[in-house]
């Protein structure tokens, strides 16, 4: 990111502290609460936002070299996704050919073939069908023309991309806008190892889960003990990309950059830099670390849904902790001590552990309960709340629904 954005963002984030003032949108919404409940719309979203929309399905560092492989069904797709040999990343619908099992039955590991449980057909990691055991039995199959069905797949700016329908392009500029690709690119991304992952399972609807890094006003009521030690709350430099926006709050070393000259500020040890990522994706930039949140509807249960949390760290803070590229997660505690304590960092554990499960998404199952029951018919979104209108109202377009309505009363 530019210099000169990254010296902007500070000034109006310095301009909010020593003014005692958050971001002001100027308008208040209200909202059904009908949108977390309500069955017909669940469907739509299952339908134009994860059955046929853009995935993003983790960083390059989830497959460390040739001959890895991932495998994930959040999305309702049987999805095996590999690097073959050459280093290209690909995916397929993890369905054998024959009747259908899954191919790949690990959450990740090294492979250049997979053999199917079932009746042993094997394919390569680039999806091709090398072999039938007991084919004279079996009749004669044209392998050319029944290896794994191939899905789109780009990997770019170390962001690995997926379409779930096999004949959809890809096009990662157009969906995420010149400008917002440009700056995730200058993130360097795909120079971070995967450190570790785990999945966060709770009775919220995911646009609840969502809201929850939907703005600062919380940071110092519900977090206090948690990240709110690390961040001011109160404060939010919000920028839209389209259905996409980039979210910046300040943490008690904003105060330190006042004494440096502005070549030095530097935007990611001050701040928690979070990109959301339409539909579903919550990603935050620290300075040596991301941490990739996607959250996924149950299509089953509007008022249930997986988070999966992955995380991901520069090359030298992994090497430092155990010279591995897979590390546990004791091992990323440790890690990220030797790397400073930068809040940054730690506030990515905070976000992890305590922060998203036990603090966020407790207010998240209430709330849901809360729709559920039916006699809240509304809540509101405060003034101070952008990056939630913005949310609401994205869907709310992508689904040809009106948008929300300001509170005039
Ligand atoms: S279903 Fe895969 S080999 Fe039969
Ligand atoms: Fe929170």
């Amino acid at each position: 990111m530019e210099q000169s954005l990254q010296v902007d963002i500070l000034k109006e984030l310095m301009r909010q502290l020593d003014e005692g003032r958050n971001i002001d949108a100027g308008v208040q919404y209200r909202m059904s609460t009908t949108s977390y409940v309500c069955t017909d719309q669940a469907k739509k979203e299952w339908q134009a936002f994860f059955r046929d929309h853009p995935q993003l399905i983790g960083l390059s560092g989830e497959l460390p070299g040739p001959d890895t492989f991932i495998t994930m069904e959040d999305f309702g797709t049987p999805l095996l996704a590999t690097r073959d040999k050459t280093g290209r990343f690909r995916a397929f619908l993890n369905s054998c050919r024959h009747r259908g099992a899954r191919v790949a039955n690990d959450a990740r590991g090294k492979a250049s073939m997979f053999t199917c449980p079932f009746h042993h057909w094997g394919y390569g990691n680039t999806g091709e069908l090398i072999s039938i055991p007991n084919e004279d039995h079996f009749g004669p199959i044209d392998k050319s023309c029944n290896g794994l069905i191939e899905l789109p797949a780009v990997e770019r700016a170390g962001l690995l991309w997926v379409h779930p329908q096999p004949d959809r392009q890809l096009d990662i500029e157009a969906l995420l806008g010149t400008e917002l690709d440009a700056e995730i690119a200058s993130h360097n991304l795909g120079d971070l190892a995967f450190a570790g992952s785990t999945t966060i399972d709770k009775n919220l609807n995911w646009k609840l889960a969502n809201d929850t890094f939907g703005e600062t006003y919380h940071f110092q009521k519900l977090h206090k003990d948690t990240l709110g030690r690390l961040y001011l709350g109160n404060n939010l430099h919000l920028t839209e990309y389209g259905r996409h926006h980039r979210f910046i709050t300040a943490n008690g070393a904003i105060h330190g950059m006042r004494e440096l000259p502005e070549e030095q500020w530097a935007l990611k040890r001050a701040t928690f830099v979070l990109y959301y990522l339409f539909p579903n994706i919550q990603m935050v930039c620290n300075e040596k670390s991301v941490s990739l949140i996607r959250i996924y509807p149950d299509p089953e249960n509007t008022g249930h849904s997986i988070t999966q949390v992955a995380f991901y760290y520069t090359k030298d803070v992994m090497e430092e902790a155990t010279g591995e590229t897979e590390l546990s997660r004791d091992d990323v505690y440790d890690a990220e001590r030797r790397a400073g304590g930068s809040p940054n960092l730690a506030a990515s554990l905070e976000v992890f552990s305590s922060t998203i499960s036990d603090e966020d998404y407790v207010m998240g199952e209430m709330q849901q309960q809360a729709a559920e029951n039916g006699l809240l018919k509304e809540i509101i979104f405060g003034r101070n709340e952008p990056a939630l209108h913005h949310f609401h109202n994205s869907y709310r377009e992508a689904l040809n629904q009106p948008p929300l309505v300001p509170v005039t009363s």
